[in-house]
Parts: structure tokens; sequence; C-alpha cells
């Protein structure tokens, strides 16, 4: 997650990007290749003063490329899964 994060040049000033990522950890263990609708749907929580939803959108379907690639994807009941309301 935090290479596709890299990749796309997400944080602006990085203040929502914590919860930014574990919502988006969450998505990918229940939804290996989510489209733009469920990716909004499920990071509608998460609220960006900088505006950087098209880039968390774009990090999201390359972090889920990369998990598919590596076979790795996040498993259900993780941390970061139980943290995510
Ligand atoms: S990156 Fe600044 S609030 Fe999201």
């Amino acid at each position: 997650m935090q290479q596709a994060w890299l990749e796309m040049n997400t944080p602006q000033c990085g203040y929502c990007q914590s919860g930014q990522i574990m919502s988006a950890v969450a998505l990918l263990a229940t939804n290996a290749a989510p489209d733009d609708a469920a990716i909004d749907a499920a990071m509608a929580g998460n609220i960006c003063r900088c505006g950087t939803y098209p880039r968390v959108r774009r990090a999201i379907h390359r972090a889920a490329e990369l998990f598919r690639e590596q076979d790795a994807l996040p498993a259900a009941g993780t941390a970061a899964v139980e943290a995510t309301p």
C-alpha cells in the first residue's frame, strides 16, 4: 500500500493519510479489484481538506494491482481492517 501511495504521489499535507490508508487496506481485504464506485463508497468517511481524492483512487487501483501481482492481498481480520469503522 505504501509503495502505491508513493508511486502516485498521493499525500499533500498528510493529515488524513493514515485514515485513508487504513480504509484502503480494509477495502482491498474484501475486494481485490474495486472499481471507482466501490472505492468512493469505501473511502466516503475520509475527509481530505487537500482534495487528494483522485490520487487516493489511483493509489488504491495501483495497490490492488501490486497486491494481485504479489498474491499478497491483505487478509480480512487484520488490525487495519478491525480499526476501520
Ligand atoms: S492530504 Fe491534506 S488533508 Fe488529506
